[in-house]
């Protein structure tokens, strides 16, 4: 029966406090190995910002935010006194940008930098501007103004860039429109959003992308990282701290803990890069439509729903992006009406409303699974850097958008440290980052900046 179908799927989906536990746990150990010098599966990327921001790095700096939804070009104006202006266009990335070719991508940027700055400058500038490039997207640094793609992640697929340092790409492009600017600084939109709250919250420790894809960043002791010992230049204080971006979207590639499903597995299989992003393919955004998609599929096959239906738009791969799910359970669950219209605008497909009942109750259950999976990366952080009490700040489209999130985060984080407290009384509390991780990129162009004229 259908009532029957709805706790099946239920109990699929359900992560027990037990299992999110467990799962944190062998977060800790995957965290610590990636740091060790034999490696392990998250990468644990070192991002050579050494120091925490102390709200008073000043000046102007230009920004490029390369989300996974939107392009952002910024001018960001640091006050000096943990505030900060910005100026910014957004860009929505065009749908085919996944799969275009190398060259268009760069273009694209430039082109955006030089219509903002044809309305910000409209007179030049006789000075090359610096500018922080915050590219979402894991990049091996050896310095601040360098970055080897290691391999795209969220679905992008474009030939010619992994494996390369995308910063002499970039600048290649801006030299092409002759635009006046350096890249100075490449860092994860995590590092940046980390930076970004530092900068404005002195309580900040992690910065978390719950969007497209799905990850943190956090500081750690340089000592505590043996990667990178004999990589070090004399002067770096070993007591110190380094920004690292974690990358730990790629927890649990080997399959020994997460709950993954058949639909978890079918995506993986069939995503330009199986094997990878274990953790991310079951909770980010670009992959909660798709969950959905293969599980009504199922549910059609076995004849629970469209019966004698067209389902040919139902079968086309990522035709349900996050806001279907998103939408669905927005929609007040008494008709449905919304989703009615959803379904048919989208696939063709008209719905009796048990079977929206039934889908409405799939939605739940995968936005559920997500926002419980997704915190157990911020217990672990916590756990490993030993942090009873701070801010974690999170931003993506997954976070300030997908309905119910922020309550079942905290729920989650109730069950994985036996709190019973409302959110607002948790002691490692989610909070919504400053807008934009751009700004984090103008900060740490900013430390830099300070460190050269140190001499450091
Ligand atoms: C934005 C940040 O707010 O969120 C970006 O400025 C980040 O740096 C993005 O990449 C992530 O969200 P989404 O949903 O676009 O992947
Ligand atoms: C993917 C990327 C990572 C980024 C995250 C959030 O996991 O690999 O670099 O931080 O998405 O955008």
């Amino acid at each position: 029966s259908l009532k029957e179908k709805v706790d099946q799927l239920h109990t699929l989906f359900w992560v027990t406090p037990e299992k999110l536990k467990s799962i944190t746990t062998h977060f800790v150990s995957e965290l610590e190995k990636g740091l060790s010098k034999a490696g392990g599966n998250i990468p644990m990327i070192p991002g050579w910002v050494f120091e925490y921001p102390t709200g008073k790095e000043k000046g102007d700096y230009l920004a490029i935010d390369l989300g996974g939804t939107n392009l952002r070009v910024c001018l960001i104006k640091l006050g000096g006194d943990r505030t900060f202006d910005t100026i910014q266009s957004k860009f929505a990335l065009p749908k085919d940008i996944r799969t275009t070719e190398s060259e268009n991508l760069w273009d694209f940027i430039a082109v955006s930098l030089r219509d903002f700055l044809h309305e910000e400058f409209p007179e030049g500038s006789v000075h090359k501007l610096p500018l922080g490039f915050t590219f979402s997207y894991p990049a091996t640094q050896t310095a601040l103004n360098h970055g080897v793609l290691q391999r795209w992640t969220k679905g992008y697929d474009i030939k010619g860039v992994e494996g390369h340092d995308v910063v002499p790409m970039l600048q290649k492009a801006l030299d092409k429109y002759d635009l006046p600017i350096e890249v100075t600084a490449l860092i994860n939109d995590t590092t940046g959003t980390l930076v970004a709250s530092a900068y404005t919250d002195p309580e900040t420790q992690m910065g978390l992308i719950f969007g497209t894809g799905c990850n943190g960043a956090y500081f750690e002791k340089v000592n505590r990282i043996p990667k990178l010992e004999g990589k070090l230049c004399d002067d770096v204080d070993l007591e110190g701290l380094m920004a690292i971006n974690c990358e730990y979207g790629a927890f649990d590639n080997e399959h020994k803990v997460l709950p993954r499903t058949k639909y978890d597995v079918i995506i993986d299989e069939e995503s330009p890069r199986p094997g990878q992003q274990a953790f991310e393919k079951m909770i980010s955004g670009y992959y909660l439509g798709e969950v959905m998609r293969l599980v009504l599929l199922d549910l059609y096959a076995d004849g629970f729903i469209f019966k004698n239906q067209d389902i040919s738009k139902l079968n086309e791969a990522y035709i349900l992006d996050t806001s279907f799910p998103a939408k669905i359970e927005e929609d007040p669950f008494e008709n449905l009406s919304d989703t009615n219209e959803l379904i048919q605008t989208l696939l063709g497909i008209k719905t009796t409303k048990p079977e929206r009942h039934l889908i409405r109750k799939l939605a739940e259950f995968v936005g559920e699974r997500s926002s419980r999976l997704s915190v157990c990366g911020i217990a672990a952080l916590a756990k490993k850097r030993g942090l009873t009490e701070c801010h974690a700040a999170a931003d993506g489209s997954v976070y300030n958008k997908y309905p119910n999130f922020k309550e079942r985060a905290a729920n989650a984080l109730n069950d994985i440290f036996d709190w019973n407290l409302p959110a607002d009384k948790h002691p490692i509390k989610i909070v919504a980052a400053e807008d934009g991780s751009g700004a984090g990129a103008a900060i740490i162009a900013a430390l830099a900046e300070n460190r050269l004229a140190k001499g450091l």
